[in-house]
């Protein structure tokens, strides 16, 4: 905090940079959590004591599997409820709130495996994605002109957005026609359709080849650009050295470091969390990546595979 009475340390530290330790506060906290914690059964997969994300910013969040990244977007974005813990979104308390509030307060998720319909065509999709601002009111949504204009309204963003993301010419088609990557991209479309101020990726690149990836990189710089806040997990440490202004390392539930992804990659406790305590050499991640194992496994499997909703998905898209 920038408290004068804190001391030499913090008069010393760079002025935009955290403190690099986990739970560290930020100068202008998009999201702040504090207490949050979700056991299922005997196992604790999140018990995060205080975490701050910076707005503005590309946040990584990695961690091994099961490590419990998905579980924590599921409860901050109100997909799944916690045991205990509070936190706010843009100073606005968020806890207790459905999915379709936090979406309409401005913070959307994907998922892990995608949720793109396949019945439905990538127009269809996209219109699903837009908050209704107008129609949340039942008896302003029977008044057909008004009706009528916000469609027209909706289905010119998702042009637009379809366009920027290169998929205009897909539009008519039906989503289970998409590659694993196109789904992807549609996504993460999709999800901007509600004009989110924070994006939250569950492995957005996961499955998705080199060609996509490079362009999906760019649109996630370009959300940054346009004044939004990203915060995505990623097992594959060369897309999170190329597009985190800072990284933030889950294991076990706990949040377990914090930094920049240099400082990150020299971490010990993040080796640890990662090859187990007993290993012995001197590994860094730059060098010996070893979270491409992860990788591999998550784009095949979607690794946990604990997110009901998205089987049920995955399973229709195959039928
Ligand atoms: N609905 C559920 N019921 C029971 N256990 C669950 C459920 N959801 C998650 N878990 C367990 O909670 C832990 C955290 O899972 P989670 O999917 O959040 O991890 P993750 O960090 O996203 O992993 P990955 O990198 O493999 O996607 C795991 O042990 C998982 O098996
Ligand atoms: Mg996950």
């Amino acid at each position: 905090m920038s408290d004068p009475a804190a001391g030499p340390a913090a008069a010393t530290a760079a002025p935009d940079k955290p403190e690099s330790v986990p739970g560290s506060t930020k100068s202008d906290p998009i999201l702040v959590v504090d207490g949050i914690r979700r056991s299922f059964g005997g196992l604790v997969a999140v018990d995060v004591d205080h975490l701050e994300v910076e707005r503005n910013k590309i946040t990584a969040l990695i961690g091994p599997n099961g490590a419990g990244k998905t579980t924590f977007f599921n409860l901050i974005t109100g997909f799944d409820a916690p045991n205990a813990g509070t936190w706010s979104f843009n100073g606005e308390d968020m806890a207790q709130l459905p999915a379709h509030r936090v979406a309409q307060n401005g913070m959307v998720r994907t998922f892990q495996l995608t949720k793109a319909l396949s019945r439905l065509t990538v127009m269809e999709n996209m219109k699903l994605g837009a908050q209704r601002q107008r129609g949340e009111n039942f008896f302003r949504s029977l008044n057909h002109r008004g009706w009528r204009a916000q469609e027209h309204e909706i289905e010119a963003r998702a042009d637009s957005l379809l366009a920027r993301f290169k998929m205009d010419h897909m539009r008519e088609e039906f989503a289970g026609s998409l590659s694993g990557g196109q789904r992807k991209l549609l996504e993460m479309a999709r999800a901007l359709m509600a004009e989110p101020a924070l994006i939250m990726l569950d492995e957005p690149m996961a499955g998705v080849n080199p060609a996509l990836t490079q362009s999906l990189l760019g649109h996630v710089k370009e959300l940054r650009d346009e004044g939004r806040t990203v915060m995505f997990v990623e097992h594959d440490m060369d897309v999170v050295r190329d597009i985190s202004d800072w990284v933030i390392v889950m294991a076990e539930g706990r949040i377990i470091a914090e930094g920049t992804h240099e400082e990150i990659g020299a971490n010990r406790d993040v080796i640890d969390a990662y090859l187990g305590r007993d290993h012995d050499s001197a590994l860094t991640i730059d060098e010996e990546n070893p979270f491409a194992a992860d990788e591999a496994d998550s784009a095949t499997a979607g690794s946990s595979g604990n997110d009901s909703e998205d089987t049920e998905n995955e399973s229709e898209s195959e039928s």
